[in-house]
């Protein structure tokens, strides 16, 4: 309360008098940096305005510094500013030399920006009038990150207008090893990895479910309840680390988990290679494909995450809109397209819309005590890991490829459908109340992304097609 109260007095007084410092150019713009030799007209001029408009707040080291930085509380409060907004956006020196690319997280956030108008903040530009985006400068942003993105290869698939879209389709073809990916298979099915032999992978893990329970939360050996809602399986091998809160680094080191979790498969990895050396299947196969180690823990899970490998969803009907069939979407469906990009796609973007970063649960409003109950361990997501006040209610960001398959939604599994985990994102993601027509388009857009798996949609795949 002092604080928003302290923070009205300054900008009472900094609006009486900032204008006029403004204007007799005390907060003076910096000098152009020269374009960077091979880079785009367009970059030169994408810098210019982030140094005119940006650099205050997230440069740090760069910023320039108006007279009134020195009162104590603008300091302070500048001094804020600029930790939090760095940490979201940091345009460093190396960028603008062209030294350092921005990477799809960066041009992810910076469209959401945009098109949200959120950047600079209200507050500054009251201080700041001039410094508001014209809407020149920001088709001149758009622009060139469309172009940043038409290089990158995971737009190589969509069609030449696409190409900039902050989703890109899933590929067609993958290139593995089919042997790897048939021995993974079998043993992501095989009950031998669980200590009583009645779990597999899939029992948590359905490839007919969306590869996941389609249940609140897991359900271990023994019936146990988990703590925490089962993510799919499918497109997994794109997220930057795996878990909810991100604990292992990718699909082998993960594969070592639910084996020996005692509220999952509860096991000891000695025993189950023990059991599986006795399958004389396993004996040929890791023969074949492991000759120097043989079967062990380690190639046990590098045959799983061979397998995992396989498991992407190509060719949903929002693959084939961006491929270039542009009659294949209903209107709804680009309106709720619209609407995601203006509200969704700075968290969720690439390929499987998702998975590429860490974000809080609650940007603008506090989801847990909306949700009400006690808090579990697993509600502080990230902090688990890295023990750091500020990865508290982190999670990350979750695949949203064959989204209607997937529910309940969220790692609480506490929204039953996706009209509910759309309305609950819009709120406390972005402080928006959705309209019913709203939530309908944007439930429309997800219903698009489910793909094919072995050649058949995923929402139509039995039992006998996954083993
Ligand atoms: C007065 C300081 C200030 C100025 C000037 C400013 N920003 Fe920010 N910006 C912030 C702060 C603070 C945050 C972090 C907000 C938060 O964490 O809730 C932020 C966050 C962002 C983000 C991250 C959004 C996300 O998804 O989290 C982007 C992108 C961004 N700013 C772009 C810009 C651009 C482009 C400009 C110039 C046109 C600009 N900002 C000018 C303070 C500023
Ligand atoms: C008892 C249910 C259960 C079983 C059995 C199980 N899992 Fe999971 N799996 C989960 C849960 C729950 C999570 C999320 C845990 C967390 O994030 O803390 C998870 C997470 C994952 C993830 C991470 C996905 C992501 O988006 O982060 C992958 C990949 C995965 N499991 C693969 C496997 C494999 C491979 C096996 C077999 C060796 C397996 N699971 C067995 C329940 C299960
Ligand atoms: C600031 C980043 C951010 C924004 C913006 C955002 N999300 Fe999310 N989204 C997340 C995170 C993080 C989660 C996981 C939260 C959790 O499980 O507690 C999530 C979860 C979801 C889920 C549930 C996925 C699952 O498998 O359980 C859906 C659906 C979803 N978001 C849709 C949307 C839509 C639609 C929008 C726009 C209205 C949106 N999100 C905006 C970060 C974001």
């Amino acid at each position: 309360m002092k604080k928003i109260y302290l923070f009205l007095l300054l900008l009472v007084a900094l609006t009486l008098f900032l204008p006029i410092s403004n204007l007799l150019g005390f907060s003076g713009k910096n000098e152009p940096i020269p374009a960077v030799p091979g880079s785009s007209q367009n970059f030169a001029a994408v810098t210019q305005i982030f140094q005119n408009k940006c650099v205050d707040c997230h440069s740090p080291g760069m910023t320039r510094m108006p007279i009134y930085a020195d009162f104590p509380i603008a300091k302070q409060l500048m001094a804020n500013d600029i930790e939090k907004a760095s940490a979201r956006l940091n345009l460093s020196k190396q960028l603008y030399s062209g030294e350092t690319s921005f990477t799809p997280l960066m041009l992810a956030r910076l469209e959401g920006a945009i098109r949200n108008n959120s950047m600079p903040p209200a507050i500054y530009l009251l201080m700041h009038w001039t410094d508001n985006l014209t809407a020149d400068e920001k088709q001149i942003i758009l622009g060139w990150i469309a172009d940043e993105r038409a290089k990158s290869s995971w737009s190589s698939d969509s069609t030449k207008v696409l190409k900039g879209e902050p989703v890109q389709p899933l590929p067609l073809k993958t290139d593995l090893d089919a042997k790897k990916v048939a021995l993974g298979d079998k043993l992501f099915h095989d009950p031998l990895l669980s200590r009583d032999n009645t779990l597999n992978c899939a029992s948590c893990h359905n490839l007919t479910k969306g590869g996941t329970d389609q249940s609140k939360v897991a359900t271990g050996i023994r019936g146990q309840q988990g703590p925490i809602n089962s993510p799919t399986v499918y497109n997994a091998m794109y997220n930057i680390a795996q878990f909810w809160d991100g604990r292992a680094k990718d699909l082998q080191e993960q594969a070592a988990g639910p084996v020996a979790n005692p509220m999952e498969m509860g096991a000891q990895w000695d025993n189950v290679v023990e059991k599986l050396k006795q399958v004389p299947d396993y004996q040929i196969a890791f023969a074949d494909l492991y000759a120097e180690q043989g079967l062990t823990k380690a190639t046990v899970t590098d045959a799983i995450a061979g397998f995992e490998q396989s498991l992407v969803t190509p060719n949903s009907r929002f693959d084939q809109y961006l491929r270039g069939n542009n009659d294949i979407l209903t209107a709804d469906e680009k309106a709720g397209y619209d609407l995601f990009k203006d509200n969704c796609a700075s968290c969720h973007f690439g390929p499987v819309l998702g998975g590429l970063s860490f974000e809080r649960m609650g940007v603008k409003q506090d989801y847990f005590k909306l949700r009400g109950g006690q808090l579990t361990e697993a509600d502080n997501g990230r902090f688990n890991v890295t023990k750091l006040e500020k990865d508290r209610h982190f999670f990350k960001v979750p695949v949203l490829r064959n989204i209607e398959l997937t529910h309940p939604y969220f790692h609480d599994g506490s929204a039953g459908n996706l009209s509910d985990a759309v309305r609950i994102m819009g709120k406390v993601q972005q402080d928006k109340n959705f309209t019913t027509e709203e939530t309908d388009e944007i439930v429309a857009f997800l219903k698009t992304l489910t793909g094919e798996y072995k050649g058949k949609p995923v929402s139509q795949l039995e039992s006998e097609d996954v083993k």
